[in-house]
């Protein structure tokens, strides 16, 4: 990215006349096959020496093209796939760079789809799977082998939100394990708050889902390469048959312009949560990345432009479960639903043994019940005032 801010960047990026033809937005080109003028320019396309060719529908037309150029602009990277949903950009970058006998490294606290993809998928292609704790740092160094071939990291952590020291980890598998590629499910930080490939991780994945559609109607995946990893993953995910149709590819461009005013609404809001949250009797923990009590606070501090709508915290009850339903029921502001990153609250709770059973690296040090957030964009007050009453009910 140039000095723009990132404001500037989200406006502009991927708008050149190319893609819009005199419009505002990029022009919606669906297509499976594209009409080549002539047998040169037919052979020119078929030898795809660049991204952005015209050549056949999966490969991609002017509204994927212009959505690819903005967030390879966006992450700084050297080029963008795209996939139908976040798991499964997820699944097939990884595939992208195993083969049989590998080893992957993976946190112990990634998405659980994530973990189900190494223990139900790639074990069966004789890939094996090495958890690390979220609080691994260059100690990652003693999990090596010399079959390793892939890192994944999450971070903030999946449901428990803590943040790993990516800066250290990187540093440590440059050192023993050069070849192995660095990748992250960044999707909390909006592949925008942390600049994964600035600090050195090879490939940005995330649930475009979330915060890039915004409004909980459609679904993608990105996922934004440097130069070492692009072509492969490029090749691989042609080869895998992963597209998306020019609508969702033309929604994800439109999200990408109100994505730094919705988030610094989520951030502002969700902090004000958070704090009131942190001064309930009721609670044990948040875990927010900007507050101290989250585990890995210093390196959101360090590392993150700001933070997003999506938290936790950890009740000193567990509930049973007829007061959880009671509790979870009656909300009027906050939805029960998977997903999140979209302009409205939701709420969802984890007993603690159900975390054990997700957390094959352990990590678990809570006896409560766990409620996460996704604090959307209505007034805060009406949110707090939703979450007070949710407290008078379990004292009821
Ligand atoms: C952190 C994270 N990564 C990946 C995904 C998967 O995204 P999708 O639902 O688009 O497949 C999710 C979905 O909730 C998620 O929370």
């Amino acid at each position: 990215m140039s000095s723009k801010k990132i404001e500037t960047a989200l406006i502009a990026a991927g708008r050149t006349k190319r893609y819009t033809q005199g419009s505002v937005n990029p022009v919606i080109q669906r297509a499976s096959s594209l009409v080549f003028d002539s047998v040169a320019d037919k052979k020119r396309a078929t030898t795809w020496r660049a991204d952005g060719e015209l050549f056949y529908g999966r490969r991609g037309t002017l509204t994927h093209f212009s959505l690819q150029e903005a967030l390879t602009e966006l992450e700084g990277g050297a080029g963008c796939a795209l996939y139908p949903c976040g798991a499964a950009a997820v699944a097939n970058a990884i595939l992208a760079f195993v083969s049989a006998g590998n080893n992957v490294l993976m946190s112990g606290s990634v998405y659980e789809p994530t973990q189900d993809f190494c223990t139900k998928i790639l074990s069966k292609m004789n890939v094996s799977t090495t958890w690390f704790d979220h609080s691994a740092g260059s100690e990652i160094a003693e999990l090596v082998q010399p079959n390793t071939r892939v890192v994944f990291l999450e971070s903030p952590a999946s449901i428990t939100m803590e943040v790993q020291d990516v800066p250290a980890i990187v540093a440590a598998i440059r050192s023993k394990a050069p070849d192995a590629i660095i990748m992250i499910d960044n999707t909390w930080g909006a592949g925008i708050l942390f600049r994964a490939l600035d600090f050195g991780v090879d490939i940005s994945i995330q649930a475009g889902t979330k915060y890039l559609i915004g409004h909980s109607d459609a679904m993608i995946g990105t996922a934004v390469a440097n130069e070492r990893c692009w072509a492969q993953l490029r090749e691989n995910s042609y080869l895998m048959g992963q597209m998306i149709d020019a609508d969702t590819a033309y929604m994800t461009s439109r999200g990408l312009r109100t994505l730094a005013v919705r988030l610094r609404q989520h951030e502002e809001s969700s902090i004000r949560v958070a704090n009131w949250l942190v001064a309930r009797p009721e609670v044990a923990v948040v875990n927010h990345p900007v507050l101290p009590q989250c585990k890995g606070h210093q390196f959101w501090q360090r590392d993150f432009s700001g933070s997003s709508g999506l938290f936790s915290f950890v009740l000193k009850a567990k509930l049973s479960r007829e007061q959880l339903a009671h509790y979870l029921d009656n909300f009027s502001h906050f939805s029960m639903a998977y997903s999140w990153g979209g302009y409205e609250s939701l709420i969802l709770a984890n007993q603690p043994e159900e975390l054990a059973a997700i957390r094959p690296a352990g990590g678990i040090d809570f006896s409560g019940t766990l409620v996460r957030l996704h604090i959307g964009l209505e007034n805060v007050d009406d949110l707090i005032d939703d979450l007070a009453a949710g407290f008078e009910r379990l004292g009821q």
